[in-house]
Protein backbone atom coordinates (compact mmCIF):
# COMPACT_ATOMS: atom_id res chain seq x y z
CA UNK A 1 0.00 0.00 0.00
CA UNK A 2 1.41 3.41 -0.85
CA UNK A 3 0.46 6.52 0.71
CA UNK A 4 0.61 10.27 0.06
CA UNK A 5 1.97 10.99 3.89
CA UNK A 6 5.84 12.03 4.91
CA UNK A 7 7.62 9.15 6.23
CA UNK A 8 7.47 10.57 9.48
CA UNK A 9 4.30 11.60 9.82
CA UNK A 10 2.46 10.43 12.51
CA UNK A 11 -1.61 10.26 13.67
CA UNK A 12 -1.84 9.76 17.49
CA UNK A 13 -3.53 11.44 20.45
CA UNK A 14 -2.31 14.89 19.98
CA UNK A 15 -2.86 14.47 15.97
CA UNK A 16 -0.29 14.82 13.42
CA UNK A 17 3.23 14.70 14.40
CA UNK A 18 5.53 15.08 11.58
CA UNK A 19 9.51 14.79 11.65
CA UNK A 20 9.28 14.60 15.64
CA UNK A 21 7.41 18.10 15.80
CA UNK A 22 3.93 18.17 16.32
CA UNK A 23 1.62 20.13 13.55
CA UNK A 24 0.06 22.35 16.78
CA UNK A 25 3.48 23.44 17.93
CA UNK A 26 4.16 24.17 13.69
CA UNK A 27 1.04 25.83 13.45
CA UNK A 28 1.60 27.89 16.54
CA UNK A 29 5.23 29.20 15.55
CA UNK A 30 4.40 29.46 12.00
CA UNK A 31 0.87 30.04 11.22
CA UNK A 32 -1.36 28.80 8.85
CA UNK A 33 -1.28 28.05 6.09
CA UNK A 34 2.15 26.46 6.15
CA UNK A 35 3.56 24.20 3.74
CA UNK A 36 5.69 21.55 5.69
CA UNK A 37 8.88 19.59 4.85
CA UNK A 38 10.05 16.58 5.95
CA UNK A 39 13.88 16.90 5.13
CA UNK A 40 14.96 13.49 5.86
CA UNK A 41 12.60 11.93 3.69
CA UNK A 42 13.12 14.23 1.15
CA UNK A 43 17.37 13.61 1.50
CA UNK A 44 16.44 9.49 1.59
CA UNK A 45 14.26 10.22 -1.77
CA UNK A 46 17.30 12.37 -3.48
CA UNK A 47 19.69 9.63 -2.37
CA UNK A 48 16.87 6.53 -3.91
CA UNK A 49 17.51 8.40 -6.91
CA UNK A 50 20.95 9.01 -6.87
CA UNK A 51 21.91 5.44 -6.23
CA UNK A 52 19.74 4.43 -9.56
CA UNK A 53 21.15 6.94 -12.14
CA UNK A 54 24.55 7.89 -12.56
CA UNK A 55 23.45 11.51 -13.51
CA UNK A 56 20.51 13.34 -11.71
CA UNK A 57 19.28 17.04 -12.15
CA UNK A 58 16.53 17.96 -9.30
CA UNK A 59 14.13 20.21 -11.66
CA UNK A 60 14.08 23.14 -9.13
CA UNK A 61 10.74 24.50 -10.49
CA UNK A 62 9.10 21.79 -8.44
CA UNK A 63 10.08 23.82 -5.27
CA UNK A 64 12.17 26.65 -5.53
CA UNK A 65 13.97 27.64 -2.56
CA UNK A 66 17.28 27.99 -0.83
CA UNK A 67 16.97 25.31 1.73
CA UNK A 68 15.56 22.36 -1.20
CA UNK A 69 18.20 23.56 -3.60
CA UNK A 70 21.37 23.36 -1.19
CA UNK A 71 19.49 20.27 -0.08
CA UNK A 72 19.74 18.49 -3.14
CA UNK A 73 23.37 20.14 -3.90
CA UNK A 74 23.98 17.95 -0.36
CA UNK A 75 23.00 15.01 -2.15
CA UNK A 76 25.24 15.35 -4.53
CA UNK A 77 22.20 16.21 -7.53
CA UNK A 78 22.80 18.75 -10.31
CA UNK A 79 20.03 21.39 -10.77
CA UNK A 80 17.77 21.75 -13.40
CA UNK A 81 16.51 25.28 -14.53
CA UNK A 82 13.64 26.49 -16.65
CA UNK A 83 14.57 30.24 -16.54
CA UNK A 84 17.18 32.79 -15.99
CA UNK A 85 15.38 33.18 -12.93
CA UNK A 86 15.52 30.00 -11.41
CA UNK A 87 19.15 30.16 -12.23
CA UNK A 88 19.93 33.18 -10.52
CA UNK A 89 18.24 31.93 -7.47
CA UNK A 90 20.13 28.89 -7.66
CA UNK A 91 23.63 30.42 -7.80
CA UNK A 92 22.34 33.14 -5.28
CA UNK A 93 21.82 29.80 -2.97
CA UNK A 94 25.49 29.21 -3.71
CA UNK A 95 25.44 26.56 -6.36
CA UNK A 96 28.37 25.80 -8.37
CA UNK A 97 27.26 27.16 -11.89
CA UNK A 98 28.92 23.77 -13.78
CA UNK A 99 26.15 21.79 -11.97
CA UNK A 100 23.14 23.70 -13.35
CA UNK A 101 21.64 22.93 -16.50
CA UNK A 102 19.11 25.24 -18.50
CA UNK A 103 15.70 24.22 -20.46
CA UNK A 104 13.04 25.69 -22.00
CA UNK A 105 10.88 25.92 -25.23
CA UNK A 106 11.42 30.08 -25.67
CA UNK A 107 14.66 31.22 -24.28
CA UNK A 108 15.55 34.74 -24.37
CA UNK A 109 18.89 36.13 -25.17
CA UNK A 110 19.53 37.51 -21.74
CA UNK A 111 18.95 34.07 -20.31
CA UNK A 112 21.17 32.46 -23.07
CA UNK A 113 24.17 35.29 -21.84
CA UNK A 114 23.37 34.72 -18.57
CA UNK A 115 24.04 30.40 -18.82
CA UNK A 116 27.21 31.66 -20.76
CA UNK A 117 28.71 34.35 -18.52
CA UNK A 118 28.33 32.18 -15.54
CA UNK A 119 29.59 29.46 -17.22
CA UNK A 120 26.96 26.59 -16.41
CA UNK A 121 27.32 23.35 -16.99
CA UNK A 122 25.05 22.80 -19.50
CA UNK A 123 22.37 24.24 -22.13
CA UNK A 124 19.50 22.49 -23.22
CA UNK A 125 18.65 23.70 -26.59
CA UNK A 126 15.41 23.63 -27.98
CA UNK A 127 15.13 24.26 -31.77
CA UNK A 128 17.88 25.06 -34.78
CA UNK A 129 17.65 29.25 -34.31
CA UNK A 130 18.22 28.76 -31.02
CA UNK A 131 21.34 26.67 -31.58
CA UNK A 132 22.46 29.67 -33.66
CA UNK A 133 21.87 32.52 -31.09
CA UNK A 134 23.76 30.45 -28.32
CA UNK A 135 26.82 29.89 -30.79
CA UNK A 136 27.14 33.62 -31.33
CA UNK A 137 26.62 34.45 -27.78
CA UNK A 138 29.50 31.92 -26.36
CA UNK A 139 32.31 32.53 -29.55
CA UNK A 140 31.76 36.27 -28.67
CA UNK A 141 32.04 35.34 -24.69
CA UNK A 142 35.05 33.25 -25.49
CA UNK A 143 33.33 30.16 -24.26
CA UNK A 144 32.19 26.54 -25.20
CA UNK A 145 29.53 26.01 -24.29
CA UNK A 146 28.30 22.39 -23.35
CA UNK A 147 25.02 21.50 -24.79
CA UNK A 148 22.59 18.78 -24.78
CA UNK A 149 19.71 18.94 -28.18
CA UNK A 150 16.31 18.74 -27.04
CA UNK A 151 14.16 15.96 -28.93
CA UNK A 152 10.39 15.03 -29.12
CA UNK A 153 10.09 11.38 -28.94
CA UNK A 154 6.69 11.58 -30.32
CA UNK A 155 5.29 9.39 -28.09
CA UNK A 156 2.12 9.67 -25.69
CA UNK A 157 1.83 9.24 -22.49
CA UNK A 158 -1.03 8.65 -19.72
CA UNK A 159 -0.61 12.10 -17.99
CA UNK A 160 -3.22 15.11 -18.23
CA UNK A 161 -3.05 17.01 -21.42
CA UNK A 162 -1.60 19.86 -19.64
CA UNK A 163 1.18 18.16 -18.52
CA UNK A 164 2.40 15.68 -21.58
CA UNK A 165 5.45 17.03 -23.65
CA UNK A 166 6.07 13.78 -26.06
CA UNK A 167 3.73 14.11 -28.32
CA UNK A 168 4.53 15.21 -31.86
CA UNK A 169 2.66 18.75 -31.57
CA UNK A 170 4.70 19.51 -28.27
CA UNK A 171 5.96 22.98 -28.41
CA UNK A 172 9.18 21.39 -26.13
CA UNK A 173 11.80 20.25 -28.80
CA UNK A 174 13.17 19.80 -31.93
CA UNK A 175 10.69 17.22 -34.42
CA UNK A 176 11.81 13.31 -34.42
CA UNK A 177 12.63 13.76 -38.13
CA UNK A 178 14.51 16.94 -38.24
CA UNK A 179 16.48 16.17 -35.30
CA UNK A 180 19.62 14.10 -36.66
CA UNK A 181 19.90 17.05 -39.23
CA UNK A 182 19.85 19.51 -35.82
CA UNK A 183 22.27 17.41 -34.07
CA UNK A 184 25.04 17.67 -37.16
CA UNK A 185 24.47 21.11 -37.48
CA UNK A 186 24.97 21.32 -33.66
CA UNK A 187 28.90 19.34 -33.91
CA UNK A 188 29.69 21.91 -36.39
CA UNK A 189 28.24 25.40 -34.55
CA UNK A 190 31.52 27.23 -32.83
CA UNK A 191 30.79 28.11 -29.63
CA UNK A 192 28.85 25.07 -28.67
CA UNK A 193 30.03 21.35 -28.11
CA UNK A 194 27.26 18.54 -28.16
CA UNK A 195 27.45 16.23 -25.71
CA UNK A 196 24.29 14.87 -26.19
CA UNK A 197 20.27 14.59 -26.84
CA UNK A 198 17.95 14.99 -23.99
CA UNK A 199 13.52 14.64 -24.08
CA UNK A 200 10.97 14.61 -21.65
CA UNK A 201 7.66 12.52 -22.35
CA UNK A 202 5.09 13.70 -19.45
CA UNK A 203 4.90 14.75 -15.76
CA UNK A 204 3.29 12.64 -13.38
CA UNK A 205 3.84 9.32 -15.35
CA UNK A 206 3.42 5.82 -13.68
CA UNK A 207 4.57 3.73 -16.35
CA UNK A 208 8.20 2.72 -17.10
CA UNK A 209 7.46 1.71 -20.68
CA UNK A 210 7.52 5.45 -21.62
CA UNK A 211 10.92 6.05 -20.56
CA UNK A 212 12.57 2.79 -22.78
CA UNK A 213 10.37 4.43 -25.38
CA UNK A 214 12.35 7.78 -24.99
CA UNK A 215 15.54 6.41 -24.96
CA UNK A 216 14.63 4.44 -27.67
CA UNK A 217 14.08 7.57 -29.61
CA UNK A 218 16.73 9.46 -28.57
CA UNK A 219 19.11 6.51 -29.45
CA UNK A 220 17.57 6.63 -32.75
CA UNK A 221 18.30 9.91 -33.21
CA UNK A 222 22.17 10.05 -32.13
CA UNK A 223 22.63 6.78 -34.68
CA UNK A 224 21.31 9.08 -37.51
CA UNK A 225 23.22 12.09 -36.43
CA UNK A 226 26.25 9.83 -36.57
CA UNK A 227 27.12 11.14 -33.48
CA UNK A 228 27.84 8.94 -30.27
CA UNK A 229 26.39 10.99 -27.26
CA UNK A 230 28.16 11.32 -23.76
CA UNK A 231 24.94 11.83 -22.22
CA UNK A 232 21.53 10.75 -23.00
CA UNK A 233 18.94 12.78 -20.90
CA UNK A 234 15.19 10.76 -20.96
CA UNK A 235 13.77 13.63 -18.73
CA UNK A 236 11.58 13.62 -15.31
CA UNK A 237 8.04 13.53 -14.76
CA UNK A 238 8.40 10.13 -12.51
CA UNK A 239 4.88 9.94 -10.80
CA UNK A 240 4.14 9.29 -7.09
CA UNK A 241 1.52 8.90 -4.71
CA UNK A 242 -1.18 11.53 -4.76
CA UNK A 243 -3.93 9.10 -3.39
CA UNK A 244 -3.48 5.36 -3.95
CA UNK A 245 -0.67 5.41 -7.26
CA UNK A 246 2.34 3.08 -7.26
CA UNK A 247 4.79 5.10 -8.02
CA UNK A 248 7.10 4.45 -10.42
CA UNK A 249 9.94 2.27 -8.98
CA UNK A 250 13.22 4.36 -9.60
CA UNK A 251 15.88 1.22 -8.98
CA UNK A 252 14.07 -0.99 -11.52
CA UNK A 253 13.65 1.80 -13.95
CA UNK A 254 17.55 2.18 -13.63
CA UNK A 255 18.37 -1.06 -14.59
CA UNK A 256 16.34 -1.39 -17.14
CA UNK A 257 17.33 1.77 -18.72
CA UNK A 258 20.99 0.75 -18.18
CA UNK A 259 20.27 -2.88 -19.76
CA UNK A 260 18.65 -1.00 -22.53
CA UNK A 261 21.69 1.01 -23.52
CA UNK A 262 23.82 -2.23 -23.37
CA UNK A 263 21.18 -4.41 -25.53
CA UNK A 264 21.58 -1.30 -28.44
CA UNK A 265 25.42 -1.12 -27.98
CA UNK A 266 25.51 2.42 -26.62
CA UNK A 267 28.30 3.76 -23.89
CA UNK A 268 26.45 6.77 -22.51
CA UNK A 269 25.55 8.28 -19.50
CA UNK A 270 22.07 7.98 -18.32
CA UNK A 271 20.49 11.35 -17.20
CA UNK A 272 17.49 12.41 -15.36
CA UNK A 273 15.36 15.07 -14.33
CA UNK A 274 13.03 14.21 -11.33
CA UNK A 275 11.08 17.19 -10.10
CA UNK A 276 8.41 15.76 -7.78
CA UNK A 277 9.33 12.42 -6.72
CA UNK A 278 12.07 14.07 -4.90
CA UNK A 279 9.71 16.51 -2.83
CA UNK A 280 5.90 15.95 -3.60
CA UNK A 281 5.23 13.57 -1.21
CA UNK A 282 7.69 14.87 1.99
CA UNK A 283 5.78 17.82 1.94
CA UNK A 284 2.32 18.57 3.35
CA UNK A 285 0.00 21.63 4.01
CA UNK A 286 -1.73 22.64 7.24
CA UNK A 287 -5.07 24.55 7.17
CA UNK A 288 -7.06 25.95 10.03
CA UNK A 289 -10.73 25.36 9.67
CA UNK A 290 -12.29 28.46 9.30
CA UNK A 291 -16.23 27.27 8.80
CA UNK A 292 -18.31 24.12 8.26
CA UNK A 293 -21.67 24.83 6.54
CA UNK A 294 -24.31 22.96 5.24
CA UNK A 295 -25.29 23.79 1.73
CA UNK A 296 -27.21 22.07 -0.82
CA UNK A 297 -27.25 18.63 0.79
CA UNK A 298 -23.31 18.81 0.90
CA UNK A 299 -21.31 19.67 4.34
CA UNK A 300 -18.68 22.07 3.37
CA UNK A 301 -14.93 22.55 5.02
CA UNK A 302 -13.64 25.67 4.13
CA UNK A 303 -9.89 25.99 4.85
CA UNK A 304 -7.82 29.08 5.62
CA UNK A 305 -6.22 28.70 1.97
CA UNK A 306 -6.71 27.32 -1.10
CA UNK A 307 -6.25 28.07 -5.09
CA UNK A 308 -3.23 30.80 -3.86
CA UNK A 309 -1.67 27.97 -2.06
CA UNK A 310 -2.44 25.14 -4.20
CA UNK A 311 -3.49 25.64 -7.58
CA UNK A 312 -3.61 22.10 -8.77
CA UNK A 313 -6.87 20.93 -8.20
CA UNK A 314 -8.47 23.77 -9.47
CA UNK A 315 -5.69 23.96 -12.98
CA UNK A 316 -5.54 20.02 -12.87
CA UNK A 317 -8.29 18.92 -11.05
CA UNK A 318 -5.78 17.14 -9.04
CA UNK A 319 -6.33 15.09 -5.70
CA UNK A 320 -4.78 15.54 -2.57
CA UNK A 321 -5.33 13.29 0.18
CA UNK A 322 -6.94 15.38 3.42
CA UNK A 323 -7.02 14.36 7.17
CA UNK A 324 -7.70 16.19 10.17
CA UNK A 325 -4.27 17.17 11.69
CA UNK A 326 -5.98 18.11 15.15
CA UNK A 327 -7.13 14.94 17.61
CA UNK A 328 -11.12 15.75 16.51
CA UNK A 329 -13.55 12.78 17.59
CA UNK A 330 -16.58 11.65 15.58
CA UNK A 331 -17.86 9.49 13.34
CA UNK A 332 -16.31 9.79 9.46
CA UNK A 333 -18.27 11.86 7.34
CA UNK A 334 -18.08 12.88 3.94
CA UNK A 335 -17.25 16.52 3.02
CA UNK A 336 -16.12 19.13 0.50
CA UNK A 337 -13.30 20.93 1.61
CA UNK A 338 -13.31 24.09 -0.32
CA UNK A 339 -10.78 27.25 -0.24
CA UNK A 340 -11.41 30.69 1.03
CA UNK A 341 -10.85 32.68 -2.98
CA UNK A 342 -14.27 34.13 -4.50
CA UNK A 343 -14.49 31.65 -7.07
CA UNK A 344 -16.56 28.53 -6.67
CA UNK A 345 -13.60 26.76 -8.58
CA UNK A 346 -11.67 26.99 -5.62
CA UNK A 347 -12.68 23.62 -4.15
CA UNK A 348 -9.63 21.62 -2.53
CA UNK A 349 -11.23 18.25 -2.43
CA UNK A 350 -14.47 17.90 -3.50
CA UNK A 351 -15.04 14.74 -2.11
CA UNK A 352 -13.58 13.38 1.41
CA UNK A 353 -14.07 11.85 4.38
CA UNK A 354 -13.61 14.07 8.12
CA UNK A 355 -14.39 13.18 11.68
CA UNK A 356 -17.88 14.25 11.99
CA UNK A 357 -17.08 16.69 14.91
CA UNK A 358 -14.27 18.66 13.00
CA UNK A 359 -15.15 22.32 13.47
CA UNK A 360 -14.07 25.69 13.16
CA UNK A 361 -10.67 26.26 14.72
CA UNK A 362 -9.09 22.30 14.06
CA UNK A 363 -6.45 21.53 11.86
CA UNK A 364 -6.25 20.27 8.51
CA UNK A 365 -3.24 18.83 6.48
CA UNK A 366 -3.53 18.01 2.78
CA UNK A 367 -1.10 15.60 1.55
CA UNK A 368 1.82 15.42 -1.24
CA UNK A 369 1.91 19.23 -1.57
CA UNK A 370 5.42 19.53 -1.48
CA UNK A 371 5.50 19.71 -5.47
CA UNK A 372 4.35 22.88 -7.82
CA UNK A 373 2.32 24.27 -5.13
CA UNK A 374 4.39 27.18 -3.76
CA UNK A 375 5.95 27.81 -7.02
CA UNK A 376 2.54 28.03 -8.55
CA UNK A 377 1.33 30.25 -5.68
CA UNK A 378 -0.08 33.78 -6.56
CA UNK A 379 -1.45 36.57 -4.04
CA UNK A 380 -4.63 36.43 -5.10
CA UNK A 381 -7.05 38.04 -2.82
CA UNK A 382 -3.96 39.22 -0.83
CA UNK A 383 -4.17 36.33 1.13
CA UNK A 384 0.15 36.04 0.76
CA UNK A 385 1.61 33.33 0.05
CA UNK A 386 2.54 30.67 3.02
CA UNK A 387 5.03 30.16 5.60
CA UNK A 388 7.44 26.81 4.61
CA UNK A 389 9.12 24.76 7.35
CA UNK A 390 11.58 22.06 7.45
CA UNK A 391 11.24 19.61 9.91
CA UNK A 392 13.77 16.73 10.83
CA UNK A 393 14.78 15.12 14.66
CA UNK A 394 11.98 17.04 16.74
CA UNK A 395 13.07 20.68 14.98
CA UNK A 396 11.28 22.66 12.90
CA UNK A 397 12.90 25.63 10.60
CA UNK A 398 11.29 28.01 8.73
CA UNK A 399 12.71 27.79 5.36
CA UNK A 400 10.41 30.60 3.64
CA UNK A 401 8.62 33.81 5.92
CA UNK A 402 4.74 34.03 5.27
CA UNK A 403 4.30 36.84 2.43
CA UNK A 404 2.97 40.13 4.35
CA UNK A 405 0.37 42.75 2.99
CA UNK A 406 3.57 45.25 2.33
CA UNK A 407 5.25 42.20 0.99
CA UNK A 408 2.50 42.40 -1.40
CA UNK A 409 2.65 46.60 -2.12
CA UNK A 410 6.20 46.44 -2.70
CA UNK A 411 5.81 46.83 -6.18
CA UNK A 412 3.38 48.98 -6.30
CA UNK A 413 4.50 52.53 -7.04
CA UNK A 414 1.76 54.41 -7.30
CA UNK A 415 0.95 52.96 -3.61
CA UNK A 416 4.18 55.32 -1.79
CA UNK A 417 2.99 58.44 -3.91
CA UNK A 418 1.00 61.41 -1.95
CA UNK A 419 -2.29 61.67 -2.77
CA UNK A 420 -4.36 63.87 -2.63
CA UNK A 421 -7.96 62.54 -1.80
CA UNK A 422 -10.46 65.62 -2.18
CA UNK A 423 -13.21 64.77 -4.49
CA UNK A 424 -13.94 68.34 -6.39
CA UNK A 425 -17.45 68.88 -5.95
CA UNK A 426 -19.82 70.68 -8.94
CA UNK A 427 -19.67 73.75 -6.70
CA UNK A 428 -16.04 73.85 -7.29
CA UNK A 429 -16.31 73.62 -2.99
CA UNK A 430 -14.33 70.56 -1.24
CA UNK A 431 -17.51 68.40 -0.71
CA UNK A 432 -19.05 67.50 2.15
N1 LIG B 1 12.24 18.06 -17.05
C1 LIG B 1 11.52 18.87 -17.83
C2 LIG B 1 12.04 19.23 -19.13
C3 LIG B 1 10.28 19.34 -17.39
O1 LIG B 1 9.56 20.14 -18.18
C4 LIG B 1 9.80 18.97 -16.12
C5 LIG B 1 8.52 19.46 -15.63
C6 LIG B 1 10.60 18.13 -15.33
C7 LIG B 1 11.81 17.69 -15.83
C8 LIG B 1 10.18 17.69 -13.95
O2 LIG B 1 9.00 16.95 -13.97
P1 LIG B 1 8.56 16.16 -12.64
O3 LIG B 1 9.59 15.13 -12.36
O4 LIG B 1 8.51 17.16 -11.54
O5 LIG B 1 7.23 15.63 -12.96
N2 LIG B 1 2.67 21.95 -12.53
C9 LIG B 1 2.47 20.57 -12.95
C10 LIG B 1 3.75 19.94 -13.42
C11 LIG B 1 4.45 20.69 -14.53
C12 LIG B 1 5.71 19.99 -14.97
C13 LIG B 1 6.53 20.84 -15.84
N3 LIG B 1 7.76 20.23 -16.28
C14 LIG B 1 1.83 19.80 -11.81
O6 LIG B 1 1.56 20.38 -10.76
O7 LIG B 1 1.57 18.61 -11.94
Amino acid sequence: MHDPWPASARWGANGLTIGGVDAADLVEGFGTPLLVFDEADMRARMRAVRASFPRVTYAVKAMTCAAVIRIALEERLDLLCASGGELLTCLHAGASPERLVLHGNAKTDEELALAVRARIGCVIVDDEPELERLGAIAVSGGVVQPILLRVIPEISVATHEAIATGHAESKFGVPLAAAPAVARRASETAGVRLDGVQAHAGSQLLDADAYIGVLDALIDVTVDAGSPPKILDVGGGFGVTYGDETPLELAGLGAALQARLRERGVDAELQVEPGRALVANPGLTLYRVLTVKEAGGRTLVAIDGGMSDNLRPALYGAHHEVRAASAVAGAPRTVTVVGRHCESGDVVAPVTTLPGQLARGDLLAVGATGAYTYPLASIYNRFGRPAVAGVRDGVATRWLRREEPDDMDRLDVILGTPWDAAVPSAEGGAGT
